[in-house]
């Protein structure tokens, strides 16, 4: 019996190898080719972007990591997913990915020729064994990986081995900030091929919602309510995409209070409000984002309907003042003064003056969307915050109330009511087109909506 080589990654309840049982392994496997792929669309991408990099650092090696995976449990990690950027500029998003590096190498004064440093498919005969024994990497605990000249012929990147990367010194975006920077940057305009990537996370979003609107009878009977819709939103997630594109937030009642309760592990009053914000990931990686805040008896009361409506048209406010050319941050302006009129209406706040709404309302009410949800982060304040919108950026509109149960400022019938709406859109030349709106954000619209779904449902 001989041991595992210790570059291979075994378990400490693997067995042993015997010298036959290596020789049998090695050999009598017949070809099998890479399957066609569908992502021909996300590579063709990719060269433009590489370039736009490559015009910001003339002569200038640049690194970016896929990154590494991360251990769960003793020998069980996390689900592998790239660092955004890196799949931006290959076009690469599996799982297959953990670390594996793109290197852009000056070839010339203004250009840069892109290396894919990958681990490639390890062989059969001549090996070490490394796709039966390696748990973390080998073929048949994971599945194939593509041999370089496949990769190449995928990717149309020039691909070398891993093992000959050694420690490249340039700008590398995991420590270089202002690379980092650049790589949000350059994502903060989608083009055409992203923004339908992103209308398909919506409309498998909504497809997503009206699952979980289906099965809140089984939910409501559920002690755990909130997790029983965590996972419905799952199922079509993963069914569909790669997943969540960030923790699913199912919150009922004051829960909905936490802007991330991510806990979801109450049960649903039936009297109260689910605050549902979920967004579905493609295998692409672009994620929806959107919030409906339902009443789990199918009707609004009218406490909820008051404060439902007053966050409504804060959104609708908000909505109404994107445009090319408009402030950044104008439509959280023009949602929070909504917010901040009715609270005084409602004598909540003395005047619609200063800040003070915003012990109610807590975080802004919107962010760029994209491969990240919170897209675009290390973009300076300049373009971005402080920035002017652009025909081609996809953003939420998200204000929201959220009146803490303990809350001595408020009257009692308002306490523990937490309301967002957030929908995602794409700014165009004279506005912003909704990619959401098959979701209804009405009381009406909502009530109606609940109602078909729910009386299916039940057949
Ligand atoms: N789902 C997180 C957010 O809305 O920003
Ligand atoms: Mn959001
Ligand atoms: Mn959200």
């Amino acid at each position: 019996m001989t041991d595992a080589p210790s570059h291979l990654n075994t378990g400490s309840h693997d067995l042993a190898v015997s010298p036959e049982l290596s020789r049998f392994m090695a050999g009598d496997w017949a070809p099998s080719p890479l399957p066609a792929s569908d992502r021909v669309a996300a590579y063709a991408v990719t060269p433009a972007r590489r370039a736009r990099l490559s015009a910001l650092f003339p002569g200038e090696r640049l690194v970016v990591r896929a990154g590494e995976l991360k251990v769960r449990t003793n020998d069980c990690d996390h689900r592998f997913r790239p660092y955004s950027a890196y799949a931006w500029l290959t076009g690469l998003t599996g799982e297959d990915q953990a670390g594996h590096v793109l290197v852009m190498e000056p070839s010339g004064p203004h250009a840069h020729e892109a290396v894919l440093y990958l681990r490639p498919r390890s062989p059969r005969a001549d090996g070490d064994g490394a796709f039966y024994r390696d748990r973390r990497y080998g073929e048949f605990w994971i599945g194939r990986r593509p041999e370089l000249a496949e990769a190449e012929r995928l990717t149309g990147i020039r691909c070398a081995p891993l093992d000959a990367l050694g420690s490249p010194t340039g700008r590398d975006a995991a420590s270089d900030p202002e690379l980092a920077t650049a790589l949000s940057e350059l994502r903060l305009v989608k083009d055409a091929w992203e923004v339908g990537q992103l209308q398909q996370a919506v409309d498998h979003t909504v497809a997503g919602f009206e699952d979980v609107v289906r099965a809140l009878p089984r939910a409501l009977a559920h002690p755990r309510g909130e997790r029983w819709i965590e996972g419905v939103f799952g199922l079509r997630a993963r069914a569909e995409g790669n997943g969540t594109g960030y923790e699913t937030i199912a919150a009922s009642g004051a829960h909905a209070c936490a802007l991330h309760w991510i806990r979801n592990d109450g049960r649903l009053n039936g009297d109260e409000l689910l605050l549902l914000d979920a967004g579905v990931e493609t295998d692409t990686l672009y994620t929806a984002d959107i919030t409906r805040t339902l009443p789990l008896s199918g009707r609004f009361s009218p406490v909820q309907r008051q404060v439902y409506e007053l966050v409504l048209a804060a959104q609708e406010a908000g909505m109404a003042a994107l445009r090319p050319g408009a402030s950044f941050r104008d439509f959280h302006r023009a949602g929070m003064r909504v917010i901040a009129e009715g609270l005084a209406d409602w004598g909540v706040l003395k005047d619609a003056e200063g800040d003070l709404h915003r012990r109610y309302t807590l975080c802004s009410s919107g962010h760029m969307l994209g491969l990240d949800v919170h897209d675009c982060g290390k973009a300076r304040a300049q373009s971005y915050l402080d920035g002017i919108l652009e025909v081609g950026q996809v953003l939420t509109v998200e204000p929201g109330l959220y009146l803490q149960p303990d809350d001595e400022t408020l009257p009692a019938e308002l306490r523990g009511i937490g309301v967002r709406v957030e929908d995602d859109l794409v700014v165009t030349a004279d506005g912003a087109r909704l990619m959401s709106g098959a979701l209804p954000r009405t009381v009406d619209g909502i009530e109606e909506w609940m109602g078909g779904l729910l009386d299916a449902a039940r057949g």
